[in-house]
């Protein structure tokens, strides 16, 4: 899809964090954007931002872990804005915990919202994509899908599904007019679920900002990319990438990089709702003297 205005974009998520981001970008392509997501005002907000950039937005609130009802919320959308043409899955929550310390109703409430939502909404629109023999389903995984995160488990376990299911469907759609792409965005700054829970981020992970992802989304669209990996600049990139290429051949190794560079710490710190200096990596705390938490 070279050229997206005019386009009907169903966008989760879109009432904060990167969501905001991503409907900002569409509506600089004259998109028209169908923001979901619980909270209306957050939607409404973003909707009259998309207006301003010249783009349409419509605020549909709607939680996408009310499975049985998904199907009422696709027909809703194609009576007020005609079939969709690109699907974001961008609605995504994370919880911090010792894996022990999860209850079921936790971890089901993250895998239907990062995963089996996002897989049942493509469901119900995938068939008119078909039929209309066009469409793009771009899914927002995460680098924590393709290597576990300690005391994120849950969160890593329903992403790395995200992505295997877009692998596995992107072959059987190869045939066919519909696209689909996994965007995996590495720690995020600005804005965002990591951002909110204060703890600093590990920067020898490399940091990237939410207008990265926004752009990476676009040309994911743009150039029908299959899976990309967004971080700080193109080396860290493919740095990320030939890691995670190691990873695959010495799972222990990699283990020992995120150690060192205070993947697990911070975690850990998330979990316990800790915010002490001293539980930093020294490279850390030598940082934070001169820039602030981010
Ligand atoms: N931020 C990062 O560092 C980062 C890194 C990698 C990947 N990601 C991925 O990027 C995506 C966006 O994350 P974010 O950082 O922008 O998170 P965020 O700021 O917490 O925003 C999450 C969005 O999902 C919506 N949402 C949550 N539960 C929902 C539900 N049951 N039904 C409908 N909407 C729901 C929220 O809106 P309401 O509360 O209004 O429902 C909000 O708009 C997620 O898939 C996340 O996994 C983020």
């Amino acid at each position: 899809m070279t050229n997206l205005a005019g386009k009907t974009v169903l966008l989760t998520g879109a009432s904060r964090g990167l969501g905001v981001y991503l409907a900002h970008a569409l509506a600089r392509e004259q998109t028209t954007v169908v923001c979901v997501s619980r909270f209306k005002s957050g939607l409404d907000t973003t909707c009259a931002q998309i207006k301003a950039l010249g783009g349409k937005g419509i605020s549909i609130p709607f939680d996408i872990t009310n499975m049985t009802e998904l199907s009422i919320l696709t027909t809703q959308i194609n009576k007020i804005a005609g079939p969709v043409d690109i699907l974001i899955n961008n609605a995504g929550i994370e919880l911090y915990r010792n894996f022990v310390d999860y209850s079921l109703e936790e971890m089901q409430l993250v895998v239907s919202t990062n995963l089996l939502a996002a897989m049942e909404i493509t469901r119900l629109l995938l068939p008119s994509m078909l039929e209309r023999r066009s469409g793009h389903i771009v899914n927002i995984a995460s680098v924590a899908g393709k290597k576990g995160v300690a005391y994120n488990s849950i969160y890593s376990a329903s992403k790395a599904g995200l992505i295997m299911w877009t692998d596995a469907i992107r072959q059987e759609l190869a045939d066919t007019d519909v696209n689909v792409s996994a965007i995996c965005p590495g720690y995020v700054n600005k804005v965002g679920m990591t951002f909110n829970t204060h703890v600093p981020l590990p920067l020898l992970a490399g940091i990237s900002t939410p207008k990265k992802v926004a752009n990476a989304v676009i040309k994911s669209l743009k150039q029908n990319q299959t899976e990309v990996i967004v971080n700080q600049s193109p080396i860290t990139e493919h740095l990320t990438k030939i890691m995670f290429a190691i990873g695959q051949i010495c799972p222990e190794f990699l283990d020992t990089i995120y150690r060192l560079i205070g993947v697990v710490k911070l975690n850990k710190m998330r979990t316990e709702n800790l915010t002490s200096i001293e539980m930093l990596p020294t490279y850390m705390k030598k940082q934070l003297k001169n820039t602030s938490l981010t």
